[in-house]
């Protein structure tokens, strides 16, 4: 990583001082949390991934600011939101916004952080950066939405578990990306590179999340809590297809009805962790890492380049 901060630390210094800027507001209490989500901030991947994308084909500018601001008050309020949907209590390393403030206000302050970034395109002008964005939050909503279908029925394949990570976490990846390249080129065609690129990346990034809920690393947010959400990840759904008639029924009852039981669910992941469940997400999740890297490989190679491929393998390889 510090390959990356080398290259855009000065450009994420002076981002964090815009984005504080941007979601500063007047309502005290929303002032109040603003002020505990900036001092809680996360691992900023996708500034970084806004930065380097526009800087591989150009100049770093004032829209790419923009862009790398709209791109982490999106992705913050849907953390805001996603902790409502996963009744989940703590969010790095600390506690969440709902549990805290409790859901009413976490759904309005998620909804202020999403208003405060979109406006952010708008009154610049940047319809094309807004267009893009605005795709993303569909998607991510789609992509939320279809997973809750599925945990109410629990009939998941592979197929259905990798259309909702494109969909709710590979899709802002992607947008980030495009925005970035985007804003120092205004070339459409390269846009669309650098969204597939964001795409392959975000969906190794989701299944590296998915890994983490079945270890029990200090990772600042809950381990465990995809099956207490009736959550069938991609260790699961390949362990289902590998099992006999009789285990596979076990193991969705426990998923359906005992998901708080320690005991059964432990007995779960270990079943998932003989069958090679996890051994087979991993595998999966660097055959995405590799998809992006390719993509790069078709560029000149460069500092920017080679930061950019270390950003990608960061998302696969990091501890939390
Ligand atoms: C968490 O994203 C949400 C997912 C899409 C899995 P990050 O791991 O990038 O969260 P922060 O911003 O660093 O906390
Ligand atoms: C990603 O899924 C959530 C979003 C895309 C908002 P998760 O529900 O697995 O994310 P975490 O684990 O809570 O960060
Ligand atoms: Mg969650
Ligand atoms: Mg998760």
């Amino acid at each position: 990583m510090k390959f990356v901060t080398d290259i855009i630390g000065e450009n994420l210094k002076i981002f964090e001082l815009k984005f504080a800027n941007a979601v500063k507001s007047n309502t005290s209490l929303l002032d109040t949390v603003m002020k505990y989500v900036i001092k809680r901030k996360g691992k900023q991947l996708r500034p970084m991934f806004v930065f380097l994308s526009a800087k591989l084909h150009g100049e770093i500018n004032e829209s790419t600011y923009r862009a790398a601001a709209l791109v982490e008050m999106l992705h913050t309020a849907t953390l805001v939101h996603d902790d409502v949907v996963d009744e989940s209590m703590e969010r790095r390393g600390f506690f969440s916004i709902n549990a805290i403030w409790k859901n009413k206000i976490a759904v309005l302050v998620g909804d202020y952080l999403l208003s405060k970034g979109l406006l952010l395109s708008t009154s610049n002008n940047e319809f094309e950066q807004l267009h893009i964005m605005s795709e993303a939050i569909q998607q991510m909503s789609e992509g939320e939405l279809l997973q809750i279908e599925k945990t109410r029925k629990l009939n998941i394949d592979e197929e259905v578990y990798f259309e909702i990570i494109k969909n709710k976490t590979a899709s802002l990846l992607s947008s980030a990306c495009g925005v970035g390249a985007f804003s120092s080129t205004k070339d459409l065609t390269v846009t669309k590179q650098m969204k597939l690129f964001g795409e392959k990346t975000g969906i190794a990034f989701q299944i590296k999340d998915d890994l983490f809920d079945y270890g029990n690393a200090n990772i600042g947010k809950p381990t465990g809590n995809d099956i207490k959400e009736k959550k069938m990840t991609l260790p699961l759904i390949y362990t289902l297809n590998k099992v006999d008639k009789k285990t596979m029924k076990e193991i969705i009852y426990i998923v359906k009805n005992n998901n708080t039981d320690k005991e059964k669910v432990k007995w779960v992941i270990d079943i998932v962790v003989k069958t090679g469940g996890i051994k087979y997400a991993e595998q999966k999740m660097l055959e995405y890492r590799d998809e992006a890297l390719n993509i790069l490989n078709q560029y000149p190679s460069s500092d920017v380049n080679d930061a950019l491929a270390a950003l990608v393998r960061y998302t696969t390889d990091r501890k939390y």
